[in-house]
């Protein structure tokens, strides 16, 4: 089996690109020990801090964010770092190439039940000049790389440099990287839906109503029967997806004024959505694709649906209707 470093190799990656994704690898492997360790090395639990989304970080949230960031300082080859976890843009390296945007520990509500968690990453070409927050402000299109760690039963890396999507397991005895999916695909179609059911009377009229259409399964519109999962860690849902196909969504909602999407476009969406389109699925808003936003925030949020490609298609399709009907959902 190919080790990460082989792979990079064998598929031309400069090497300063090479190095980047290696260091974020590495810190991860740091990052599935800490994990692996929970409760035995303390990092279980809440902190007193909110970031500046207002959610209140688990300590892990801290200590991932912080390992994440030693490390890209240390590497030679990052201009600045975005992070769920910083209010702000860091400087890195005068001298870097890349920024990196991350999610350090996605799902960290399952961290305190032994549950999935994950580490997002996404990497930009760093624009000369001053770095600002606008430096970061490039579409997904521009994304060089971009991949998730899952921390699961086995420690896994999905990674795309845009040539396809490849699937890595970490050795657990030689804490090596091994190739053990060389080209990841989702399957166009599926029976198998990923929702936070209980927002369901927030949501917009169409996503109301193709749910209501997919729970009524064989003698509803699609004339079949679906089944429904959901982690509750991004990473684990979309890591289902690119394994057995699947729709995944954390659409639209009303159930904050101020708060309209949950996920966020730099380092949740835009990676996972060249990942997805990588393996042949499709990721939109609703209304536009998700890579072809032009972001305004570093942590602006959007409303994503991603998976099987006639899947998401068939949900875009309730978004082109007419709606300003109440949906029927006797
Ligand atoms: P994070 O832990 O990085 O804040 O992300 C959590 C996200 C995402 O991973 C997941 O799909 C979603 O929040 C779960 O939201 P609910 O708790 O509303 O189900
Ligand atoms: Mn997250
Ligand atoms: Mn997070």
């Amino acid at each position: 089996m190919q080790t990460l470093t082989q792979h990079l190799t064998s598929q031309a990656v400069n090497d300063s690109l090479s190095q980047l994704i290696l260091t974020l690898a590495d810190t991860s492997k740091a990052i599935s020990h800490a994990v692996r360790h929970g409760a035995l090395a303390g990092v279980l639990g809440a902190t007193e801090q909110e970031n500046v989304q207002g959610e209140t970080q688990k300590k892990l949230d801290i200590i991932t964010n912080d390992m994440l960031k030693d490390a890209l300082k240390a590497d030679g080859t990052v201009r600045g770092l975005a992070s769920e976890e910083e209010d702000h843009v860091v400087e890195v390296s005068k001298g870097g190439q890349y920024l990196v945007c991350f999610d350090p520990l996605d799902g960290s509500s399952n961290i305190d039940i032994n549950s999935l968690v994950g580490t997002i990453f996404s990497v930009l070409p760093a624009p000369a000049g001053e770095l600002t927050e606008t430096s970061f402000l490039q579409s997904g299109r521009a994304q060089l790389a971009a991949g998730y760690v899952l921390y699961g039963p086995s420690t896994m890396l999905a990674l795309t440099t845009g040539q396809g999507v490849q699937l890595f397991t970490l050795h657990p005895e030689t804490n090596e990287f091994l190739l053990t999916d060389a080209a990841m695909s989702i399957s166009p179609d599926t029976a198998e839906f990923a929702i936070n059911m209980s927002n369901q009377r927030f949501w917009e009229a169409p996503m109301q109503t193709y749910i209501a259409d997919l729970l009524l399964g064989k003698i509803g519109p699609r004339e079949k029967s679906f089944n429904m999962r959901w982690i509750a860690a991004m990473v684990g849902d979309v890591h289902r997806v690119l394994s057995r196909g699947g729709i995944f969504t954390y659409p639209t909602d009303n159930k904050d004024a101020k708060k309209p999407y949950k996920l966020r476009l730099m380092y949740e969406a835009n990676p996972m959505a060249f990942l997805v389109e990588q393996a042949g699925g499709k990721a939109s808003t609703g209304y536009e694709t998700i890579l072809d936003i032009i972001p305004t925030q570093i942590h602006q949020r959007v409303a994503v649906i991603l998976g099987s490609s006639n899947e998401v298609d068939a949900c875009l399709s309730y978004h082109g209707l007419d709606y300003s009907e109440e949906p029927n959902l006797d």
